[in-house]
């Protein structure tokens, strides 16, 4: 008798069985590109933390996008930097601030790009926290006001559409704010823009390098009174749930590797499309490992997209899109 019967190598014998048989695949109309915009420079300044990724000034939006669509990547998702901050984040629905000016000009450039635009207020308050402060109840410290932050949101969501943004992403974790953001939208005509709801996401250590990306780190305290707690599985569902309900298209979870079995969670419970969130902090461990020699750069990145793509992610949000869609 021959011994094993089964024998899985079989199919992994060959380059071209294994490209036959396998399950999950990235590829570049999966991916979305972040883009940081700021009004504060004069020209792209390179961002320390994360290698290869820079600030650019609305000047630079155009030939990006261009880049962008003609490597075949989904989408991208636009960060502003106003020159101005208060303690109100105004600047988040000024008409003439970098994000609405930058929609525009991928618009010119590149319609056929998705644009998505992240709708929070950190990078807009000179406090850096993602909402209107007021002081708590019984203390004299400062919290984040719910209620007086989701106006500010609804205005800037209503002002990135006018300006033609394709997806509003809401990413400051306020309770009722896709709520809110949808009855502002469909109020103004804008019925069909969908929301891409960062519905789970965690008050995370692997945010650094994107603080100084944005330049929303919190002047005091930090984010765990309105980001999930890292221990928190099933509460994702409720955050999930609650933001189906109040009308969201998309949901995202946000870091990805650490919250791999929170997507899959979502991916089997909901049947809307999800992305993930592949944060500054994970591209800045891989290109860190790599520039000691630790790693293989491009065959690490594309298996943990793979990873991200087997937990459930329609897709994702990557600093390493256009290194990896070169080689695709
Ligand atoms: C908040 C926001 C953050 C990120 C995206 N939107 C930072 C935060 O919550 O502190 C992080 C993205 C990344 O780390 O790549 N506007």
């Amino acid at each position: 008798m021959a011994f094993p019967v089964h024998r899985p190598r079989r199919l992994r014998r060959t380059p071209a069985l294994r490209a036959l048989v396998r399950e999950t695949s990235v590829s570049p109309g999966d991916l979305v590109f972040p883009l940081f915009i700021s009004e504060a420079i004069d020209s792209p300044r390179p961002i320390g933390t994360m290698p290869g990724i820079s600030q650019i000034t609305v000047r630079e939006v155009a030939a990006e996008a261009r880049t962008l669509r003609d490597l075949g990547i989904g989408a991208t998702i636009l960060f502003g930097i106003p020159k101005q901050k208060d303690d109100r984040g105004t600047a988040a629905y000024d008409p003439n601030g970098p994000v609405p000016h930058a929609v525009k000009a991928i618009k010119d450039a590149a319609p056929e790009l998705v644009v998505m635009t992240d709708v929070c207020v950190d990078e807009y308050t000179s406090h850096g926290h993602c909402g209107i402060l007021r002081k708590m109840r019984g203390s004299d410290e400062l919290e984040v006001d719910n209620d007086a932050t989701l106006e500010v949101l609804a205005k800037a969501a209503v002002v990135h559409a006018k300006a033609g943004a394709d997806i509003i992403a809401p990413s400051d974790m306020m309770d009722g704010r896709v709520g809110a953001i949808r009855t502002a939208l469909d109020g103004k005509g804008f019925e069909d823009v969908p929301i891409l709801s960062y519905a789970v996401k965690y008050a995370s250590a692997f945010y650094g390098p994107f603080r100084e990306a944005a330049e929303c780190a919190p002047k005091f305290g930090d984010r765990a009174g309105y980001q999930m707690d890292p221990g928190n599985a099933r509460e994702a569902l409720t955050e999930a749930s609650l933001d189906i309900e109040e009308g969201a298209d998309m949901l995202m979870v946000k870091p990805a590797l650490p919250y791999l079995d929170v997507l899959r969670m979502l991916r089997d419970a909901f049947d809307v499309p999800i992305g993930a969130y592949n944060v500054s902090g994970e591209y800045a461990m891989i290109k860190a490992a790599a520039a000691a020699g630790m790693i293989d750069e491009q065959r690490a990145t594309r298996e943990l997209l793979l990873s991200i793509r087997r937990a459930g992610a329609d897709f994702i949000l990557t600093y390493h899109a256009k290194d990896v869609a070169k080689l695709l």
